[in-house]
């Protein structure tokens, strides 16, 4: 099942920039000063600093990190992205916008303020219209078959507001909401709805279930919730919308995650060790994948059923040991879910992405589908901020991927003399 060498179907620009960023992010000396450059770039007002408008720093920025992470400033680059990303074998792309709205501290904390009248107005033309426009667009370059991921967060206050007080979105969110949803059905594409912070996460779990029951269909899934393994209340959560979709006749969409808010989420609902929050996850994904109840899974108390809906699965991690899990699962081929994709970050663990993609397997190909944001270097200056911190937080990982890249550039580098097998 793994192959040699998954890493030789790289495009050697790809080794060297990843070889690049794993090792500034795998070292101490290099990643405090880089943190500080890029938070700096991230959140300036000075038009030097600002990649969008100084081209040097654009050309630098563009060639390096930007493409180590990000598909591209326009449609004619996310296309070329994305067809280099099919050419090397995976199955598409997980697209996502990315300019955020960044709100100040007073708007943080005056939520309700977009309530009524001309406020609320306001609020919809600044905040909720774009959104709606940048997730329009970002469907459009989607191609049938491919994810777009959305933050609900994103469409701002008016959405931070119904979201922390578990109320339904508002007349004009939830018409751009509709929009999305038809036209992500119309094409094709798949949405990922993303899981946020703790405050929030019980309302968008609620949103995520409500366009789940109104647009999957009884076989397939258009909308995906994203579940996080690490919430001890995952499982509940999970269970009660398995029998949503069990007797709501529709397909739940599961992407699930370990959990991304680990050092700002209360701690006590987040498991104890990394070890249980993985038994979790390998736990939760081998009940999906079997279409069977365990010890992580368990039916809905009372439910009078205890038959498993139809799943659509995504399973989004880096960790290797996980994928393996899974897909001894998956080659048993017994009854279980058919519909499941295997995603990873671009620019993050492309040794555990490359041996998916380059499975000579007996039986099915994995699908693989790498997540990407697009905007101008500008506009993803947050997004590789927030990548970048996360690579130090995964030190390990990160080393580990440094270390394939090395192995792999020796790799060619041998079988250039004839070294190599
Ligand atoms: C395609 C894709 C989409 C994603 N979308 C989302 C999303 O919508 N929402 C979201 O929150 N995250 C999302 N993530 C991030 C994800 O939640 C993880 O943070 C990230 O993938 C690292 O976990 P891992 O499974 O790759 O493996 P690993 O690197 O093995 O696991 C790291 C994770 O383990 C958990 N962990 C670490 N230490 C402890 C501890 N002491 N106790 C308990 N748990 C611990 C944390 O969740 C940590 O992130 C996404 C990731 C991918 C690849
Ligand atoms: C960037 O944002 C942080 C807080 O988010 C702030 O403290 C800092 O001053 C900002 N830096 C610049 C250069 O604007
Ligand atoms: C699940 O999907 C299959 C086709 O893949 C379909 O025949 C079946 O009816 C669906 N099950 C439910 C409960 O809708």
């Amino acid at each position: 099942m793994v192959q040699a060498a998954p890493l030789a179907v790289l495009p050697l620009a790809n080794v060297l920039r990843s070889l690049m960023t794993t090792s500034i992010s795998s070292s101490p000396f290099l990643l405090a000063p880089s943190l500080a450059v890029m938070s700096v770039l991230a959140n300036t007002t000075a038009p030097v600093l600002n990649p969008d408008k100084n081209p040097i720093l654009r050309f630098i920025l563009k060639k390096t990190f930007y493409a180590q992470f990000c598909a591209g400033e326009d449609a004619a680059e996310v296309r070329r992205t994305v067809e280099s990303l099919k050419t090397i074998g995976f199955g598409g792309v997980i697209l996502g916008y990315a300019r955020e709205v960044v709100l100040t501290g007073a708007q943080m904390k005056d939520l309700a303020s977009c309530g009524s009248g001309s406020a609320a107005e306001e609020c919809v033309r600044t905040e909720i219209e774009p959104w709606a426009k940048g997730t329009m667009e970002t469907l459009q370059l989607a191609s049938p078959g491919d994810f777009v991921a959305l933050k609900f967060t994103g469409a701002g206050r008016q959405a931070l507001y119904s979201l922390s007080q578990r109320l339904p979105p508002s007349g004009a969110l939830a018409s751009a909401i509709d929009s999305v949803c038809q036209l992500a059905a119309s094409r094709g594409v798949r949405l990922l709805f993303d899981a946020e912070q703790q405050a929030l996460q019980p309302g968008i779990d609620d949103w995520s279930l409500k366009y789940m029951r109104k647009y999957n269909t009884p076989t397939h899934a258009v909308v995906y919730g994203t579940y996080q393994a690490y919430l001890k209340a995952t499982p509940s959560t999970l269970s009660r919308h398995l029998a949503a979709a069990r007797e709501g006749g529709f397909a739940l969409g599961v992407k699930l995650v370990r959990g991304a808010y680990l050092g700002s989420d209360p701690r006590h609902l987040i498991h104890d060790t990394k070890a249980d929050t993985d038994a979790a996850y390998d736990g939760v994904a081998e009940a999906l994948l079997r279409r069977q109840w365990n010890a992580h899974l368990q039916p809905q108390t009372g439910a009078d059923t205890t038959a498993f809906p139809n799943v659509s699965l995504v399973l989004a991690t880096h960790n290797r040991e996980s994928v393996l899990k899974a897909r001894a699962i998956i080659s048993e081929g017994k009854g279980g879910t058919e519909d499941v994709a295997f995603a990873q970050l671009q620019g993050m663990a492309d040794e555990v992405s490359c041996e998916l993609v380059t499975s000579d397997g007996t039986g099915e190909k994995p699908r693989v589908y790498k997540y990407l944001v697009w905007g101008s270097t500008g506009e993803c200056m947050k997004y590789l901020l927030r990548r970048a911190q996360e690579n130090r937080d995964a030190v390990q990982r990160t080393k580990a991927g440094r270390d394939a890249m090395r192995a792999e550039l020796i790799r060619r580098v041998k079988s250039l003399f004839g070294f190599a097998r």
